[in-house]
């Protein structure tokens, strides 16, 4: 049988001209601020924190940072939900703090993105604080609110009865925090404003200062939080693509370093608006919950159906068409760590994956040690399920694993015997850690391997076994071979893939004959000659 039926045609370069440079080869690190390190023992982690952990992150290879909010808040959605956005919160330290850590990430030829969260604010930041005044004033119409207290906001939730303002406020995830006003596309009400009327514009200036606020500071970009739904009622995401192509032009004209990745999840609306990277995610389309969270995802040893992913990712490849990058994260602070029901053998074939793709690698922080979500922890600042996978990072095996000196800590560290930390994955040859920091240096060796470089896929067929993908330049060529089963795989090829094996896991890789065989639970990268 011919399983060759994805074209081999070159696709051309990415067009990198809009980009900036330093994402060619960016491979991230995803820092939640509060369970990282605690510099001053009072059990929540912190700036200095980060600084002192800072050559770690390097040593693994990593070159880039993002950073959970870290902004004053009061903390009811773990600071997305910010109370000022120029501030930062006093538990992680001072502005001064931020600048030494921007300026310590660049001393080692990193970069650091912030998180941006301009859809809402915290219901207790001064623009809402004035909004909800009955008088007229400068921010009345800066979040969306109805016309009466007895009227409720279309489509999304709202709050009521707060002020003496007659009207109810829309709020986008909890009920702290309000949505901010930046219009409706279809306008069903008379509350609802053009996305380009004046309070709408003056939202998205406010936003714009903001970005500049920290861009001057000397930050390299944002993750930008829900970035999908900022204008409302907008089906096509036509008018949010909109806003989005404006302010990308505010930041090509004075900030074109500035890198920008959307929290949207579907690459064809968010790179058509102007962002150079978004990720794929556990909620929208299954292309990503298919590989890691649905009740049979393909990187199980039971087996799942890699074609919905294939599907997915080849029709956002297609659409972003060189303009962006698609970006596969380990998992984040919103979803189950990758590490849950999979043990080492499993992750490593994972990161062989993940950090072979085309698209930026993002790593939570903890899973490159196979940090575990935590099972039955209650919340802790808006958490709810998602506690167990923001627990402490695990250093060593001193108290609380060197997150912390202090006896109780925010969040409840991971309370099993045999949790690992990095002292200890250092100096173990066979660690998850070692895999991954082999599996960095691998991609920033090959240029076929970084984020721009072509990809392909080989084999990829429904409920099929080994995964195989192609990833090009013009220099080279290589062939990542991936079988998360616990059995043995075989499929034939009409082309042959022999080569140097760049990395493996799990065993040796067989390719006589156009036929590929691989152990159960493998991974191979195979450099053509
Ligand atoms: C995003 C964040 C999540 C937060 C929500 C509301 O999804 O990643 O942690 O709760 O937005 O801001
Ligand atoms: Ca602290």
């Amino acid at each position: 049988m011919n399983i060759l039926n994805y074209s081999l045609q070159r696709r051309t370069a990415m067009k990198t001209d809009k980009l900036p440079v330093w994402l060619n080869n960016a491979v991230f690190y995803e820092i939640y601020p509060q369970s990282f390190k605690d510099s001053n023992g009072d059990g929540i982690g912190d700036l200095k924190g980060i600084i002192q952990k800072l050559d770690y992150i390097k040593t693994l290879g990593f070159n880039a940072v993002w950073l959970n909010p870290c902004f004053d808040s009061p903390f009811t959605d773990a600071g997305y939900d910010v109370r000022d956005y120029k501030k930062i919160a006093p538990r992680y330290g001072t502005n001064e703090d931020m600048k030494q850590l921007i300026d310590e990430v660049h001393k080692r030829d990193m970069h650091i993105i912030l998180d941006l969260v301009p859809g809402h604010t915290s219901a207790e930041h001064e623009w809402f604080r004035q909004s909800m005044k009955p008088e007229r004033n400068e921010f009345t119409d800066r979040y969306i609110w109805t016309n009466s207290i007895w009227e409720s906001t279309e489509g999304i939730p709202c709050i009521r009865g707060i002020s003496d303002r007659d009207g109810s406020a829309g709020v986008n995830f909890f009920s702290t925090q309000p949505a901010l006003n930046y219009g409706y596309a279809d306008r069903t009400r008379d509350y609802m404003q053009a996305p380009n009327d004046k309070a709408p514009m003056a939202a998205r200036a406010a936003i714009k200062d903001v970005m500049s606020f920290w861009l001057d500071m000397g930050c390299d970009g944002f993750r930008v939080d829900m970035a999908g739904s900022l204008v409302k009622n907008d089906p096509d995401g036509s008018e949010n693509i909109k806003l989005w192509q404006d302010l990308r032009q505010f930041l090509d004209e004075k900030y074109p370093h500035c890198a920008m990745i959307s929290e949207w999840g579907e690459p064809e609306k968010s790179i058509a608006g102007g962002f150079h990277m978004d990720f794929l995610l556990h909620f929208g389309p299954m292309c990503y919950t298919s590989l890691f969270r649905s009740e049979k995802p393909f990187f199980s040893k039971s087996g799942g159906d890699i074609s919905v992913f294939r599907n997915e990712y080849q029709k956002f490849y297609d659409s972003a068409d060189g303009r962006g990058l698609i970006c596969i994260p380990s998992s984040n602070h919103d979803m189950d760590r990758i590490a849950r029901y999979r043990d080492t053998d499993d992750l490593k074939v994972c990161f062989a994956f993940l950090l072979s793709m085309c698209g930026a690698p993002f790593v939570y922080y903890g899973d490159e040690i196979g940090m575990n979500y935590v099972e039955g922890l209650t919340s802790v600042e808006g958490g709810f399920g998602r506690t167990g996978s923001r627990t402490p990072m695990q250093w060593d095996k001193t108290l609380n694993a060197g997150f912390s000196a202090c006896q109780k800590t925010l969040i409840p560290l991971d309370p099993s015997p045999d949790r690992p930390d990095v002292l200890s994955s250092l100096s173990d040859k066979d660690s998850l850690l070692n895999t991954v920091s082999e599996l960095i240096a691998l991609r920033q060796a090959h240029s076929a391997l970084q984020n721009f470089g072509g990809f392909e896929f080989i084999y990829a067929e429904k409920n099929k076994y080994p995964l195989i993908y192609r990833r090009y330049d013009d220099n080279e060529e290589i062939f990542a071979v991936i079988n998360p089963l616990g059995k043995a795989a075989e499929c034939s090829l009409e082309i042959c893939i022999n080569g140097d094996v760049l990395f493996k896991t799990g065993g040796e890789i067989n390719t006589e004959a156009g036929k590929i065989s691989v152990p159960p639970c493998s991974a191979f990268l195979i450099k053509t000659k």
